[in-house]
């Protein structure tokens, strides 16, 4: 129903939560899938979680479904995981290691490149060169892959040179990955956003994240003219003192952002005591109270790096009403777990984390299924970062619909 979509678009309040079918309609789920989803970059993985020649990983993204595979000269690569001959998949698991990549349904059998190695009884004129894999847009930025389902992909250079100078400083290629869940949240993709894009609900909901976490409008949100705080301002220079780029940045028509904030008075790392999770560190974060580095990039991660350790998140849509986020820890690869780091104490604050979004965002999804929900107010204070996601949202799917045809009399 792309007319009713404009429609909605057009009459939208801003300031404002969207409409009921936002949330709900199969149809705008669809859309939001076409017209975001099937175009835009989207992070897929850390590289370090390719550690050997052939690992894979398998991603299902709407209709698509992708694996990323290590190939034998180091490069990560993606191909759309359907075979030349048939269609069949080629990967049936969510990850795992191969020699090969070979079709289980007539055993058509693909070099880690996507190159057509072998088709039985194919006749002598079958040209194998024509039936490669089908690739997949791939870039690799500081240890972080983003892929692109889209014939010809938006720019990512915009992206990748805003943010390439705050993660260099974390090693991401000096990472192995110490845990990793995904977790199904009952709730529509942009509430998963709506409710991440803001701290209004932390104080409430997140008593293991706010032992680091302040819970500080200037976190989640910015002043619409991009301004710090003299005290916030004074953080950031000293974080880029000390060799580590710290000043909030948002472009790409607010796609994109990064900002290395501060925790709490005392605290160095996301756990219970405030101390630092990892004691050999992941990077070279030169000051320990440095903070957190926020980066997020819709519509798929958000990620935050540590002075110690870096966590990755993959929002991915399952359905109308149903999101997948998958949340990976990393740590330095010569991290001994035990010694080190223990892995409860390392993950125990997004683990909580993690499950109370989700109930809230369930529960924020129960609520807008009722008829008598209405699209309520945003508190420009509170929820600036919300306000954001919602703006850019609403114009990503504008754009995708031109502008409007005048009706023909
Ligand atoms: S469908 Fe893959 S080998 Fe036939
Ligand atoms: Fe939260």
């Amino acid at each position: 129903m792309p007319h009713a979509l404009s429609d909605l678009l057009d009459r939208r309040q801003p300031g404002f939560s969207l409409e009921r079918p936002f949330y709900t309609d199969p149809a705008i789920y669809v859309a939001d899938l076409q017209d975001i989803f099937y175009r835009e970059w989207l992070f897929a993985l850390p590289a370090c979680q390719l550690v050997k020649t052939g690992s894979y990983v398998r991603l299902r993204i709407g209709a698509y479904d992708v694996v990323v595979v290590k190939g034998a000269d180091g490069q990560v690569r993606a191909f759309h995981n359907s075979c030349r001959h048939r269609g069949s998949i080629l990967c049936a698991a969510s990850q795992g290691q191969v020699a090969k990549l070979v079709c289980p349904y007539h055993q058509w059998t693909y070099e880690l490149d996507g190159r057509l190695l072998w088709a039985r009884g194919m006749g002598d004129d079958f040209d194998a060169a024509k039936w490669g894999l089908r690739p997949v847009h791939l870039r690799e930025l500081c240890g972080l892959v983003f892929i692109c389902l889209a014939e010809t992909p938006p720019d990512f250079d915009g992206f990748a040179e805003l943010a390439r100078p705050y993660l260099e400083v974390h090693d991401l290629h000096r990472a192995k990955v110490a845990h990793t869940t995904t977790i199904t949240e009952k709730g529509n993709w942009k509430l998963v956003w709506e409710n991440n894009r803001e701290c209004y609900h932390c104080g409430g909901a997140h008593p293991s994240l706010c032992q680091s976490f302040p819970i500080d409008p200037e976190i989640g949100g910015v002043t619409a003219d991009g301004g710090a705080s003299p005290k916030l301002q004074a953080h950031f220079d000293k974080c880029a003192a000390a060799g580590a780029p710290a000043q909030f940045r948002m472009e790409g028509d607010g796609q994109y952002r990064v900002a290395r904030m501060p925790l709490n008075e005392g605290a160095v790392s996301y756990t219970l005591t405030g101390q630092p999770a990892v004691r050999r560190p992941l990077g070279r974060v030169a000051i320990p109270d440095a903070g957190s580095l926020l980066m997020f990039n819709y519509p798929s991660t958000w990620c935050h790096f540590l002075p110690d350790h870096s966590l990755t998140f993959r929002v991915t849509p399952v359905g109308p009403q149903e999101t997948e986020v998958t949340t990976t820890w990393l740590v330095d690869r010569d991290a001994v777990e035990g010694v080190d780091y223990d892995l409860k104490t390392l993950t125990e604050v997004w683990l909580h984390t993690n499950d109370e979004d989700r109930e809230i965002v369930e529960a924020n999804q129960q609520g807008i299924n009722s008829p008598a929900y209405t699209p309520g107010p945003y508190s420009s204070l509170e929820e600036s970062g919300v306000i954001q996601f919602v703006d850019w949202y609403a114009a990503t799917m504008g754009r995708a619909r031109g502008p409007r045809a005048v009706a023909a009399e």
